[in-house]
């Protein structure tokens, strides 16, 4: 019952019958929205219009990728020709495929944001509870869209990188051989990878995203709008001051979303999403990589046994990220930027401490030791495996201890302190990935030839 309740709370009522009249039924696009929002949700560095950026990313991307699909041919002998011909033939072909590409790659990093946003002024407890779950559901799918849509255009780097991917999941114990098959259409990548991921990407995925946005949107109305910023002096028990939805914040949205439209819109004037050589399914490009987004997960490849970096690992952040809101925590705390100045001070120190230990790690494993060669004894799924991955863990754990010691700090605070040192190391190792490995996925410097 209780499980029920948070889904799917009591509505909230509207102050008049005739605001209610004027604003929602006359208004059928704002349905999802509340119709009056607290006054103090409105200042943009509060949510700093994340969640509405991903909304008109998603937007953009629909639009364009039904452009698209006029041109594009999903079939190998013709996926790579068809995409030259929108460059070269149609009129704002390669302008059209340019914002589909930079609104798809922001939207990695809006989402990205959007969820740290959420996370550190602490809006999922409560009636938030169970929109972090869509939230979390709405990442995976994001990632989802753009990994099907990584290889679409057939060259090179989309057909290595597809490769890679759906290789790693050879590595999930027992069932990886047939998951690599389900995922390829088959044991290689050809013509049935190209129509499943095809289909996927523009029928099944936008289904569900765009489904999934409008639930997620449904539960922020429910909750009465986005979370309310405390002041340290305020009464809880008061009543915020609230004004109407329209014109508000329509009207701050609005301007938010014009702003994003003409960002995408220079970016893809002045950076062109590019095409390679087409692809040769007989010749590997060195080093091969996986699209940018989980070149994270590439890296714990390097460091880990495969199975730990490829299953457990990201398993257990999945897990733990769907967990947050449902923790036990002395007293939930919501609409204060990382809770409190203990907060903060602990979430820098979580970040600090990723951004000297992990570089530090994937130096040491690179040049020093490797943890097969300091083990050999062990089998290698323990050398490799459980023994670096409790040492990560440890270091973790060590990290949090010593910062709640320093600081104080109650278990939402000191909770900050981990998710700030993980998500911090996550984009560490994503940017050793893109910038920092080179042939072989030897490290090396961006600059080098
Ligand atoms: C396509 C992806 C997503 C879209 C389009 C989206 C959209 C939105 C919008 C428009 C809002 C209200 C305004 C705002 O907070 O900026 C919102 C709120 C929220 N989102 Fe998302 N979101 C997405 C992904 C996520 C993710 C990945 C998470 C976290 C795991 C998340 C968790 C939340 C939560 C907890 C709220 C309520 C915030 C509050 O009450 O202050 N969302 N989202």
């Amino acid at each position: 019952m209780r499980i029920w309740k948070s889904v799917f709370p009591a509505p909230i009522a509207p102050r008049t019958e005739r605001e209610r009249k004027r604003v929602v039924l006359n208004h059928l696009l704002i349905h999802m929205r509340p119709v009056r929002v607290p006054e103090r949700t409105l200042p943009f560095r509060h949510t700093f219009g994340l969640g509405g950026m991903a909304a008109t990313l998603v937007g953009l991307l629909v639009l364009t990728g039904v452009l698209l699909m006029f041109v594009y041919e999903p079939s190998p002998d013709r996926a790579y020709a068809s995409i030259q011909s929108l460059r070269r033939e149609v009129r704002f072909g390669g302008l059209v495929r340019n914002v589909h590409y930079w609104s798809a790659n922001l939207l990695v990093v809006i989402t990205f944001f959007h969820l740290l946003r959420t996370f550190f002024t602490g809006a999922f407890h409560g009636a938030r509870q169970f929109n972090w779950v869509l939230g979390v559901l709405l990442l995976l799918v994001v990632l989802a869209a753009n990994f099907t849509g990584y290889l679409l255009p057939w060259d090179q780097l989309s057909f290595w990188a597809i490769t890679i991917v759906t290789g790693m999941l050879d590595y999930v114990p027992l069932i990886g051989d047939g998951l690599v098959r389900v995922a390829r259409g088959g044991a290689e990548i050809g013509a049935a990878t190209l129509i499943n991921f095809y289909t996927f990407h523009t029928t099944v995925i936008p289904v569900t995203l765009v489904g999934l946005m409008a639930f997620h949107f449904w539960r922020v109305r429910k909750a009465g709008g986005v979370v309310i910023p405390l002041e340290p002096d305020d009464d809880p028990e008061a009543r915020p001051a609230t004004t109407l939805f329209v014109p508000s914040l329509l009207l701050r949205e609005f301007v938010t979303g014009l702003a994003l439209v003409a960002l995408v819109m220079v970016l893809a004037v002045a950076v062109d999403a590019g095409l390679g050589v087409p692809a040769n399914p007989g010749m590997s490009p060195n080093p091969a990589k996986a699209p940018w987004y989980f070149l994270g997960l590439q890296e714990l490849l390097l460091h880990f046994h495969p199975t730990w970096a490829v299953v457990v690992l990201p398993g257990l952040a999945l897990l733990g990220l769907l967990a947050i809101p449902y923790l036990r925590y002395e007293e939930p705390l919501e609409g204060r930027w990382f809770v409190s100045e203990t907060g903060r001070s602990l979430a820098v120190a979580g970040a600090l401490a990723a951004l000297a230990l992990t570089p530090l790690w994937v130096l040491l494993d690179e040049y020093v030791t490797r943890w097969s060669e300091w083990l050999g004894g062990l089998p290698p799924g323990l050398a490799e495996g459980l023994v670096p991955a409790m040492v990560a863990l440890g270091l973790t754990w060590a990290v949090i201890r010593l910062a709640g010691r320093q600081y104080g700090g109650n278990r939402q605070e000191i909770l900050q302190a981990g998710f700030a040192f993980l998500a911090t190391a996550l984009v560490i190792l994503t940017a050793v990935g893109v910038w920092f490995r080179g042939e072989g996925m030897a490290l090396t410097w961006p600059w080098a030839p």
